[in-house]
């Protein structure tokens, strides 16, 4: 408890998944949070549940291809909360799947301008008023997909989620010296919308399941707890990593 007692955070992709977990998380560690994605129904009850909980947060609905949105949810969490300590860019789709022969241009344009130009945006307003107030944590949500693992017909998904780990990397080394840590998180396969989307076959589930050395996939509950590491000063020798949390998927051969 109280990991993040006295932070301001902003998570993005929060009105599901991985980045709800990560919010509530943050909320019950004592973060002040500023939340966003595009459905606010699901943002504004998100919000309801981290009060009834006794923690903070506001919710701004928007999409993360918009510079606009990107400096609003950076201008909220400086107006109502004073500072930003604290980013989890999250938000992020599946894309145009299938052969890549046949991938529109306009599919592998969405992919990228929502993980990839989406992550970036986000990054410069965030880490411009991380600047103003000391420091703070940027962690981004890449995945084992298009790093230690490859498979077929996601092809805009892998080169968007790969290039945040060049955008990681990059972030890291420029920002370090001013107290500005910036990390990926890659995971494994979580039960998600977009996981049960992509795979909605028991044959589908049973297979993406075994290749993973846990033999299961994680819920994004413990995808949460790894964030927090990384969002949290128990991390704070930890800087431009392509964080694995993906239940021994990369090593596992059998
Ligand atoms: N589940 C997995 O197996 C897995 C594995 C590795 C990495 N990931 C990554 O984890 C992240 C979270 O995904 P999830 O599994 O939790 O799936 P999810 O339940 O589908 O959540 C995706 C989140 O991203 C938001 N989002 C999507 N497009 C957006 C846009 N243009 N503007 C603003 N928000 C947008 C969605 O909110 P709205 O629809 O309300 O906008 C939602 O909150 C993604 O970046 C995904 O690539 C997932």
């Amino acid at each position: 408890m109280n990991r993040l007692s006295g932070k301001v955070a902003i998570v993005t992709g929060a009105s599901a998944g991985i980045g709800r977990a990560t919010a509530k998380l943050f909320a019950r560690e004592g973060a002040k949070l500023v939340v966003g994605a595009r459905r606010k129904e699901e943002l504004d009850a998100l919000v309801k549940e981290i009060e009834a909980e006794g923690g903070e947060a506001i919710a701004l609905a928007g999409d993360v291809r918009s510079e606009d949105y990107a400096k609003g949810l950076v201008q909220l969490a400086a107006e109502h909360f004073g500072k930003l300590d604290i980013a989890f860019n999250n938000a992020g789709i599946l894309g145009e799947a299938g052969p890549t022969t046949g991938v529109s241009e306009a599919g592998w344009n969405d992919a990228i301008a929502i993980n990839l130009t989406g992550s970036f945006l986000a990054a410069k307003h965030q880490i411009a008023q991380m600047l103003k107030n000391g420091g703070g944590s940027v962690i981004f949500t890449s995945t084992f997909v298009g790093y230690s693992f490859a498979f077929p017909g996601v092809a805009a998904y892998a080169a968007s989620k790969s290039g945040i780990i060049g955008l990681t990397q990059a972030l890291a080394a420029e920002y370090g010296q001013e107290n500005v840590r910036v990390n990926a998180i890659l995971p494994g396969a979580v039960d998600t919308a977009m996981y049960r989307d992509m795979n909605n076959t028991a044959e589908s589930r049973a297979f993406i399941t075994s290749l993973h050395a846990l033999k299961r996939v994680a819920t994004p509950e413990e995808l949460a707890r790894s964030v927090l590491y990384l969002a949290s000063d128990d991390s704070s020798f930890v800087t431009g990593t392509a964080s694995l949390v993906d239940g021994g998927a990369s090593i596992t051969r059998t």
